[in-house]
């Protein structure tokens, strides 16, 4: 008797602090306390266990989402937000652990390279610390794995290894039942990313044929030739997947094509935004931002994102790359230019991405 109502009383107890709360997770969750509640509805919060250096540049960091966080897809990416001198900054960045360590452990890492004059890789490198809370969103992207086991080539370049080598965990966990090729490009050895963890890999996971070069400890530069793609077994049967800087992706796409590998077989994700050269003769012009009712104009190629800040705007971005979708926008009249594809729009009304977007004379959008 005593017990059951010593139970009672403490479901009543329970049911009073969820009631008493705005949001009942909170009560479950320590984390949602630690940070600025500004953040909640936008973020989940998410602990910072433990920054583990991979080279002089690059830093891995383990985080543990809130529990409601809803995971991922390997290769996917996420948006994390930081808060630097009272201002908070999102940046988008490629999830590197396997979707399994978040299930089972319920962690995820983020390999981060630090970027010159890079605001928040900066911060993230020399001022966050073990035991913050960050803000997380829910993970995004079209950088997946077929459905079903294909052949697969992946090209790497320096920090373009994230998405791949949580790709490559998943892969071998699964016993991915295909060939799988890893070309990875870095500098010299010392930029390395998770050397210790591709060779363990490379031993456990048999279908795995890893192959570093490395491109600038010779006296000529060492790029990426035809000849290392003809050495892969089978390469026009085989899905291409490509993370790195311009150069080598711009450098393995003509290769690949000129050895006749389908362009719907390639995949690419990018950590720099790829930018079309633009005539700066042919773009620029006024646009107008209606619900702040701001008008700015501009002459050469400078994006809607970058013409809104110029003008004091603060428009929700993430990537500033066009992958994350956070810029999107409602384009009311006027064309713009894609930075990346080079495609002009329709002159009428479409959803666009500010950071991408140049305008092609006059414009209005809904920001
Ligand atoms: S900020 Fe990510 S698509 Fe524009």
């Amino acid at each position: 008797m005593l017990a059951r109502q010593t139970q009672n009383k403490a479901l009543q107890w329970l049911g009073r602090q969820l009631f008493n709360r705005d949001d009942p997770a909170a009560f479950f969750d320590p984390l949602l306390e630690q940070v600025n509640p500004m953040w909640v509805q936008q973020y989940t919060p998410a602990l910072v266990k433990q920054i583990i250096n991979e080279t002089s540049d690059t830093k891995t960091l383990v985080l543990k989402p809130a529990a409601h966080w809803e995971g991922f897809e390997a290769g996917q990416h996420v948006n994390i937000c930081v808060e630097i001198d009272g201002v908070r900054h999102d940046r988008t960045f490629s999830l590197s652990s396997a979707p399994a360590l978040w299930k089972k452990q319920g962690l995820v890492t983020l390999t981060i390279k630090r970027l010159p004059g890079g605001l928040v890789t900066n911060w993230i490198h020399d001022r966050l610390e073990a035991g913050t809370t960050i803000g997380l969103k829910e993970a995004f992207g079209e950088f997946r794995l077929p459905a079903t086991p294909r052949p697969i080539l992946f090209i790497a370049g320096g920090s373009g290894i994230t998405p791949i080598l949580s790709m490559l965990e998943t892969m071998a966990a699964d016993d991915y039942r295909a060939p799988v090729t890893l070309l990875y490009f870095v500098r010299t050895s010392s930029d390395i990313i998770a050397r210790e963890k591709l060779e363990a890999l490379a031993s456990r996971y048999p279908a795995l044929t890893l192959t570093i070069i490395i491109t600038h400890e010779s006296d000529e530069p060492r790029y990426l030739r035809e000849s290392d793609l003809q050495a892969v077994p089978g390469l026009k049967a085989r899905d291409v997947y490509m993370c790195g800087p311009g150069g080598l992706m711009d450098l393995a796409g003509s290769q690949l094509q000129n050895l006749g590998v389908k362009e719907d077989s390639i995949h690419k994700t990018f950590f720099a935004a790829p930018a079309t050269v633009l005539d700066g003769g042919a773009v620029g012009g006024t646009v107008q931002f209606a619900k702040s009712q701001v008008e700015v104009s501009s002459e050469g190629d400078a994006n809607l994102l970058e013409m809104a800040e110029a003008a004091g705007l603060s428009p929700r971005y993430g990537c500033r790359m066009g992958i994350c979708h956070q810029c999107s926008c409602r384009k009311t009249s006027g064309t713009v230019i894609n930075r990346i594809t080079g495609q002009s729009s329709g002159p009428g009304e479409e959803n666009i991405q500010l950071c991408v977007s140049v305008p092609q004379g006059p414009v209005s959008v809904e920001a």
